[in-house]
């Protein structure tokens, strides 16, 4: 069983991932928009990965007789001034996942929650991945952005990203 505090800041933390899927789908949204359909398909498949998360620890919250409350989800920022810095929002966002992951391992490590650490776990190398990506698609972008051939190939090559669910995904 879940002390209270873990259990809520769980939760929330089940909510921010559905914000997550929210905000990366007004990102595809942003970038259909602009005509790079590819890039478009990134952040669609982005919103996916941000589905998994948050149904992995909605499960889990189960798995330890925990009870899920679900909330309002956050309005996402629409305001983007560009492709660069929709990757730019997209870097700064998986950043704040992680500082987020972190206070959580924070809490477990205090209440002794051992399962969760485990758990957290996870989400720790997920956040190193999630972070790795967007650190180099805005570099990729960022050289791209005044190339229009570059940023086709660019775009093509987003195009082809696919949701696979994210590995260790037999813990979930
Ligand atoms: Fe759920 Fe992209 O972190």
């Amino acid at each position: 069983m879940l002390k209270e505090h873990l259990l809520k800041k769980l939760n929330e933390q089940v909510n921010f991932e559905f914000y997550s899927s929210y905000t990366y789908l007004a990102m595809a949204s942003y970038a259909e928009s602009m005509d790079l359909s590819g890039i478009a398909n990134f952040f669609r498949i982005q919103a996916q990965e941000e589905l998994f998360h948050a149904m992995k620890l909605y499960d889990y919250i189960f798995q330890k007789g925990g009870t899920v409350e679900l909330d309002t989800i956050e309005k996402p920022d629409s305001n983007y001034n560009g492709i660069v810095d929709l990757f730019k929002k997209g870097y700064e966002h998986e950043q704040l996942v992680t500082s987020r992951i972190y206070s959580l391992v924070d809490i477990a490590t205090e209440e002794k929650e051992h399962a969760t650490l485990s758990l957290l776990r996870w989400f720790v190398d997920e956040q190193v991945e999630e972070e790795n990506n967007f650190n180099t698609l805005l570099k990729k972008i960022s050289k791209s952005v005044d190339n229009p051939a570059a940023l086709y190939m660019l775009d093509t090559e987003l195009a082809a990203r696919v949701f696979t669910a994210p590995s260790s995904s037999e813990n979930a």
